[in-house]
Formats: C-alpha cells, structure tokens, sequence
C-alpha cells in the first residue's frame, strides 16, 4: 500500500524540520520546501537513509510569485495529500515606523497569501476525499500587542482568524484543521533576524516563559490534532498567558 503524503512549507530547520522527522518516522512520503538548498537536501537525504520513505524537495521561495505558483500545481497535483502544514516564516524585530515597507509586504505574503492559496488548493481535494489535516503554522505573540514586532504579530492573527473560520466553513467535513501558536521555541528564526533568542526572551518576556524544543512543539500539536483541536497553545505557561491576555482584553470592553 502507497505511503501517506505529509507537505511541510519551511522545512529546512526548527519547526518545519521537527515536523519532517516525525512524519518520516511515521512511514509518510514528504514534500518539503525550503531555499537554503544544501540543508533541506542533506535532511531529505538523512530521512530517506533512515526511514526508508520518498522525500522530494521543492525549492520555493513563497515571496515569488512564480514559485508558489509551482509549489501550488504540485498541491493540485497531488491529490492523496493527506497533510498540509503551512509553516515557513521569518521575524521581524524593529519599531513600526522604520520597518522597510517592502518587508510588509513580504510578511504577509509569506505568513497569510501563500498559506491562504495552498490551503484553498489542498482543501479541494481534501473536501472531495472527505479526509486529510491542515495545520498552520501561527503564533502565540498574535493573541498580543507586540511592540517591535508589530507586523509578525498581526500577520500571525490574520493566520489564526482565518484558520478558525474556515475551521466552521468546512465543520461538517472529516478534513482537519489546527492553528498551531507556539511560543518562544529555540530556532534558527531569532538568529536569523538578528537577536539572540535568550536576549529576545530576557527583553520581552523576563521569567514568564520557558523557551521549548521544536519537538515538543510538534508532539503537542500531533496530540491536540488527535483530539480534533482547532487552536493548539504549546506549553502551560503559554497557554496561561493567552488566557490572561484573553481575559484583560474582555475586563477592558
Ligand atoms: N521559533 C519561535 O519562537 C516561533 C514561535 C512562534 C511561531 N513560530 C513560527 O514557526 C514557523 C517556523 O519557524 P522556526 O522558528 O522553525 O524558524 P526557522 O528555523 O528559521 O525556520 C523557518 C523556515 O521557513 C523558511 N522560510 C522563511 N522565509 C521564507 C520565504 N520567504 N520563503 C520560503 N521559505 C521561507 C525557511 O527556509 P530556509 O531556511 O531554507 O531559508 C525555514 O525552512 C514560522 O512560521 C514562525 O513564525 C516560531
């Protein structure tokens, strides 16, 4: 019988990487996509050697329109996909008024229009199969002002409320879908904006949070996907913050 097929946006490090392994070692065949092509070739090859599954990867940058427009026709192509996860992404640390306007842009294409077009296409051949799972790759910093990350933040809520609408557009249905907002999660994302992720969390959030492992991200995300769970919150301490949040925000109407 053909291997279940998992597609994972942002392979190459952190979530996406952890999110590759796992499925591997679940007998899936992966679709990954990245751009730092010697990395996410060394981890298709290292998955294939260990898990003995078919892992293609498709080097995308999801800014370019032309490239999601190929990693699009492959999703339509692949009609027995059984997992989507729109996970690549990028920070962005700096005050509102002198981020470069053409990094908004980018944000959103990046976080929302690329998740947006690949679920719209996977959802298709989902709905018509009446299977499969979606999971988006959020964050909790959506559920809070975030000052100098204001774009993320809100490119991150845009991907959470759409999610938990189409969550009820498609209820009746047995295709799956999950909002994953992790919190402060050690990466390559923090580096690669260029704050170190211990500093980034000593200035923004003081003792508040612990810092988690992509792996323990991915397993309470599996679990809460097990459990039908549109909204997924790793870690306690996160999820204690968003309902503080959550509750300040509904003292202050
Ligand atoms: N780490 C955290 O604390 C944290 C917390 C909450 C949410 N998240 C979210 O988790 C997701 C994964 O991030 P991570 O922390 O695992 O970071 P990471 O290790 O830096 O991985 C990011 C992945 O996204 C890909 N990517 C970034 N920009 C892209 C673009 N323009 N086009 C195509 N691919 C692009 C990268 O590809 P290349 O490496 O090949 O360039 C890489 O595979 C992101 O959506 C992030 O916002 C992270």
């Amino acid at each position: 019988m053909a291997n279940k097929i998992a597609l994972i946006t942002g392979a190459t490090s952190g979530i996406g990487a952890a999110f590759a392994k796992k499925f591997a070692s679940q007998n899936y065949d992966l679709i990954i996509t990245g751009r730092r092509e010697e990395k996410i070739k060394q981890l298709a090859a290292e998955l294939m050697a260990l898990y003995k599954v078919n892992v293609e990867v498709m080097l995308i940058e999801l800014a370019k329109k032309d490239d999601l427009e190929l990693l699009l026709q492959k999703v339509a192509a692949t009609k027995n996909l059984d997992i989507l996860i729109n996970n690549a992404g990028f920070g962005l640390l700096k005050k509102f008024i002198d981020v470069d306007p053409p990094l908004y842009t980018e944000m959103f294409a990046v976080h929302d229009y690329a998740p947006i077009r690949l679920m719209q296409v996977a959802l298709k051949n989902m709905l018509a199969k009446n299977k499969g799972a979606i999971i988006n790759v959020s964050s909790f910093v959506g559920f809070f002002p975030a000052p100098d990350r204001a774009s993320y933040a809100a490119s991150k809520a845009y991907l959470s409320s759409i999610t938990e609408s189409i969550a009820e557009e498609i209820k009746d249905s047995q295709v799956r879908i999950q909002v994953l907002c992790p919190g402060m999660t050690r990466t390559e994302i923090s580096e690669r904006k260029g704050a170190s992720l211990d500093e980034f969390v000593k200035k923004y959030y003081g003792r508040l949070i612990t810092v988690m492992t992509a792996e323990s991200v991915v397993e309470s995300s599996l679990q809460a996907l097990a459990r039908k769970k549109l909204v997924c919150i790793p870690g306690v301490r996160n999820k204690a913050l968003v309902w503080v949040r959550t509750l300040k925000r509904l003292i202050s109407l």
